[in-house]
């Protein structure tokens, strides 16, 4: 039996042998199909007396000593699972395996299909017996990685500086990413690329996998003895998490997974353009965010002051962000009281709103719904909603401590307030925040920092069916970047560092699953507040033009130089802004290399934006050629450099054909060290 699903232009074969075993034959493009060969399994020395190697739904009882998809045990019993041969279907463009543990009454179903050229795998576990089971491990994906891989790629990071590539070379054993913390965290969420070696953003093989999910995960690549590989992506289940008690189904998350010839960026486009299936087209307002301006001093008076400075500027929405809640002054306190503070805003938002509208600018407002302060009426009126609970001296985290949103009369509590706030003003955008891990995430001794992260998606599924209200996911930063969330919010606050030269990398990182329209970019103070830096406003705005663009610097401490540059980046940023957000973004320098360069593509090919960001004093004073990728060979473009300030606003740069710019590549001034240049390429021919 052979099985074969089609992406758009990757391809997928499963055969089952007469070993009774699902082999993935293919997972590569589809014009090189006829390369697909079953792995060549034999028997070793000092091995088992069969041939062994991956297969899909591997059985260690047949000699087979790497991860398995499913392990576990039979509580009554202590027997342990084996799961028999599996079936393979190929149905409506999807492969699924079933395979069963009859003796135990275990169903293990796992589904393949394309989305695009990204390979969506799902799956659940059903306790058909009679027994409890407990499960060590139920993976969505597990698969036979690649033979060219000889490079893992993973993220790290911590608050204000996420998502640091790591390159490890993968010659044996296991590595992974895994995160417990019950968010994806910030070392880069649940993300691991097998690579070979030395490939690059454009250049050299990738494979990506991808779990959309935002509680803890583990993704690793293994490698055995005999050389083989898989690569695994699975929710982790905290002790005691995974228990299917008889007729219980545990459904898995979808894990995304992806390959491409042509470096990171091959991913990146692909991972995108099903992650723009999923999620909302939206026109993306210039942010005006009151954070960085004002912190947690926030009133009436100063803010309807910052709105007719935001609107000056060319803010499209404005975002009220903490402090506006009953008696917060800092993080101390308030968390769960989500009432408007009486003594900033004596006529609740209401004004507020009426001036932010009169600015013609759109209403948001910051929410931190998962948390609750120890010092709010809240927690006074329900101490046994935490996490943790019935522990006391539970450890805070900001001063906080985490709703227990598995609770159905949380989520309802939380249905309640957040809906009054949303019947009552008009938001139309919410900044969800969450800025503590779960711990400890139990309920009377009992985990569930899974059931953290359902209960968190029935609440947003919830208010998303109800309100067309834009979400923003933020954690502390980019503490919760991932395909599981990304599917109930429309955008994501990358960092708490508005740095822009850190933001460069940041945003980069996060730009290998996530479409660039959906991270948040903005144009913050200078000095900045994290890390000191002076930055010249042309480079900030330059730094935040690829995002989802915004403000989060006072409006009346921007001098009358750095004004008018801003004021000109958010016009040309409306200006692209449409076919910038449905194009793509290429990488075009390597992570942690000066320049940066990227290039954003329109869909149709007919105009690009080039940007160089020098951050330090480059070794040679005449650079060596920039090599453009993404146009077409065959075809003519014309370059001129946008100016962020002084007349003229275009300066011509000449005519070339895309092999030319590609090839040889343009010649640039290198410029001094942060600067930064800006290309508007047109195709003309
Ligand atoms: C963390 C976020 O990342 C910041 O932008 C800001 O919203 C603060 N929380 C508010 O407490």
């Amino acid at each position: 039996m052979s099985a074969r699903i089609l992406g758009d232009t990757l391809s997928l074969i499963i055969d089952q042998g007469e070993d009774g075993l699902a082999h993935l034959t293919w997972f590569g493009p589809q014009a090189e199909e006829e390369m697909a060969a079953a792995p060549g399994f034999q028997c070793l020395p000092a091995s088992p007396d069969i041939a062994v190697g991956p297969a899909l739904l591997p059985e260690h009882g047949r000699g087979f000593h790497g991860i398995s998809q499913v392990e576990g045990h039979c509580t009554a019993t202590h027997r342990r699972i084996r799961l028999g041969q599996p079936e393979l279907i190929e149905q409506d463009g999807q492969i699924l395996l079933t395979a069963e543990d009859a003796a135990l009454g275990l169903t293990v179903r796992t589904r393949l299909r394309f989305d695009g050229d990204v390979l969506v795998q799902e799956g659940s576990v059903s306790n058909t017996g009679a027994h409890t089971l407990s499960l060590q491990r139920a993976a969505s994906l597990l698969l036979p990685a690649p033979d060219w891989a000889s490079e893992v790629r993973t993220h790290a990071g911590a608050w204000g500086r996420e998502g640091h590539p790591v390159t490890h070379r993968w010659t044996a054993g296991r590595i992974e990413q895994s995160g417990r913390s019950g968010r994806p965290g910030f070392d880069g969420g649940p993300t691991l690329s097998l690579t070979e070696t030395n490939a690059g953003v454009a250049h050299g093989r990738w494979l990506t996998v991808h779990l959309a999910w935002s509680g803890p995960f583990r993704l690793a690549a293994e490698r055995a003895t005999d050389g083989s590989g898989q690569v695994l992506a699975e929710r982790l289940f905290l002790p005691g998490e995974a228990c299917l008690r008889s007729g219980e189904t545990l459904d898995l998350p979808a894990a995304l997974m992806t390959r491409s010839g042509a470096g990171s960026n091959g991913i990146s486009t692909r991972l995108h353009a099903r992650q723009r299936r999923q999620g909302r087209s939206l026109r993306r307002p210039v942010h005006f965010n009151t954070w960085e301006a004002r912190y947690f001093s926030v009133a009436e008076a100063d803010c309807i002051g910052l709105v007719k400075g935001a609107a000056a500027l060319g803010a499209e929405r404005f975002v009220l962000d903490d402090g506006w809640l009953k008696g917060r002054r800092n993080d101390q306190t308030s968390l769960g009281d989500w009432t408007v503070d009486a003594d900033l805003f004596p006529d609740g938002l209401t004004p507020l709103i009426k001036a932010v509208h009169a600015g013609g600018m759109e209403f948001g407002l910051w929410l931190e719904p998962e948390m609750v302060s120890p010092d709010s009426d809240l927690y006074r009126a329900h101490p046994d909603w935490v996490l943790g609970w019935p522990e006391t001296d539970l450890a805070t985290g900001r001063n906080q401590l985490v709703l227990d949103l598995a609770l159905e009369p949380v989520r309802e509590h939380l249905f309640t307030v957040i809906s009054d706030l949303l019947d009552r003003y008009a938001i139309s955008y919410l900044k969800w925040d969450c800025n503590r891990d779960l711990y400890p995430a139990t309920r009377d001794g009992v985990v569930r920092a899974g059931a953290q992260t359902e209960g968190l998606y029935r609440l947003l599924d919830r208010l998303r069916a109800r309100y067309p209200v834009e979400i923003e996911s933020c954690a502390s930063g980019g503490g919760r970047i991932d395909a599981g969330i990304a599917a109930r919010t429309d955008r994501f606050w990358t960092s708490d560092a508005t740095d822009a030269i850190d933001r460069l990398n940041i945003q980069r990182a996060a730009g290998l699953v996530m479409p660039h329209e959906r991270l948040g970019a903005h144009v913050g103070p200078s000095p900045n507040p994290m890390t000191g830096r002076q930055v010249s406003m042309a480079f900030r705005v330059l730094a935040a033009l690829f995002g989802h663009f915004g403000i989060e610097a006072d409006p009346e401490k921007v001098s009358e130089d750095d004004r008018r540059v801003l004021i000109r980046g958010i016009e040309i940023y409306k200006q692209h802004r449409d076919w910038m957000h449905a194009g793509d973004l290429l990488n075009l320098s390597e992570p942690d290399t000066d320049p940066d360069v990227q290039l954003v593509r329109a869909d149709d090919g007919r105009q690009g934006l080039l940007r160089v960001m020098r951050v330090g004093t480059p070794m040679r004073p005449l650079q060596s050629r920039l090599r453009l990728a993404g146009l077409d060979p065959a075809a003519r473009y014309s370059l001129s450099e946008i100016a962020l300030d002084g007349t003229p606003t275009h300066w011509p740069l000449g005519a070339f054909s895309g092999a030319g710019l590609m090839n040889e590549g343009l010649n640039l001034d290198p410029g001094r060290a942060l600067t930064g240049r800006l290309i508007h390429i047109e195709r003309t021919g």
